[in-house]
């Protein structure tokens, strides 16, 4: 039904073989951030990995940044495929691709004896979504709808792997590089957003990241972070 679920619930049996990798070929009862769903037919990719903080150099206060840098791996990634020009990244960790979503990210922790995280990620790949409903069409994308090909679903998942252990070596010249990446690929920055963070809903216009990756947003009251929420509207 869902990698994230399934990982999720066998947490405890992984918990010293960790990182471990849950792969579907079809997913039935995906999960999205929030109540969402995330439908995800034959032909895409979707995955979740348990990382425990043994396994990753981000401290988990800085978790945040580790699902920027899933977002970012999976756009350098995409960027394999597909012109660069048409992948951006949309904050938290959406990747887009020509205008409408191509990745979803979800990330989840739980506190065992180290904290853990269940990174799920999936990405339309070879499921066209051109016969898709129109409110469908008109939101989401899969990577063969551009390129009309058929791809290779374990190239992508390793080019995401070695991308995302990557850019999680914690050294300077990785932050500054995971930014840069991030400023030329922001979906949003310079136009008007609104945001939900809990119950607050905020308008301004984007302005990027800061280095934990909050979002910056220049409201009519000053500059304002977002640490965890969601982009309602754009
Ligand atoms: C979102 O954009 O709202 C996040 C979507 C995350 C979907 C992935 S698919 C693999 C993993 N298993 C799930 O049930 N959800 C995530």
């Amino acid at each position: 039904p869902s990698t994230s679920d399934y990982a999720l619930e066998h947490i405890e049996a992984y918990q010293d073989r960790m990182p471990a990798l849950f792969v579907a070929r079809q997913q039935t009862k995906g999960r999205g951030r929030g109540a969402r769903s995330w439908f995800a037919g034959d032909g895409a990719l979707t995955f979740s990995a348990l990382l425990s903080q043994a396994n990753t150099p981000i401290e988990p206060h800085a978790w945040p940044r580790s699902s920027l840098i899933a977002g970012v791996a999976m756009c350098q990634t995409l960027e394999q495929y597909a012109d660069t020009e048409l992948l951006k990244v949309k904050w938290p960790n959406d990747v887009y691709l020509a205008g409408r979503k191509v990745c979803g990210i979800l990330v989840e922790k739980r506190e065992l004896a180290n904290p853990v995280m269940c990174l799920g990620v999936g990405v339309n790949v070879n499921n066209s979504l051109e016969n898709a409903p129109p409110d469908v069409q008109q939101k989401a994308i899969a990577l063969t709808d551009i390129t009309h090909q058929r791809h290779f679903l374990p190239e992508i998942l390793l080019e995401f792997l070695l991308r995302y252990q990557k850019l999680s070596e914690a050294n300077a010249s990785s932050l500054e590089s995971l930014l840069a990446y991030w400023r030329e690929h922001c979906l949003l920055t310079g136009r008007q957003i609104e945001t939900m963070q809990g119950t607050q809903q905020l308008t301004g216009e984007c302005h990027g990241i800061d280095v934990n990756g909050s979002l910056l947003v220049q409201t009519s009251a000053g500059q304002r972070q977002i640490v965890s929420g969601e982009i309602i509207r754009w």
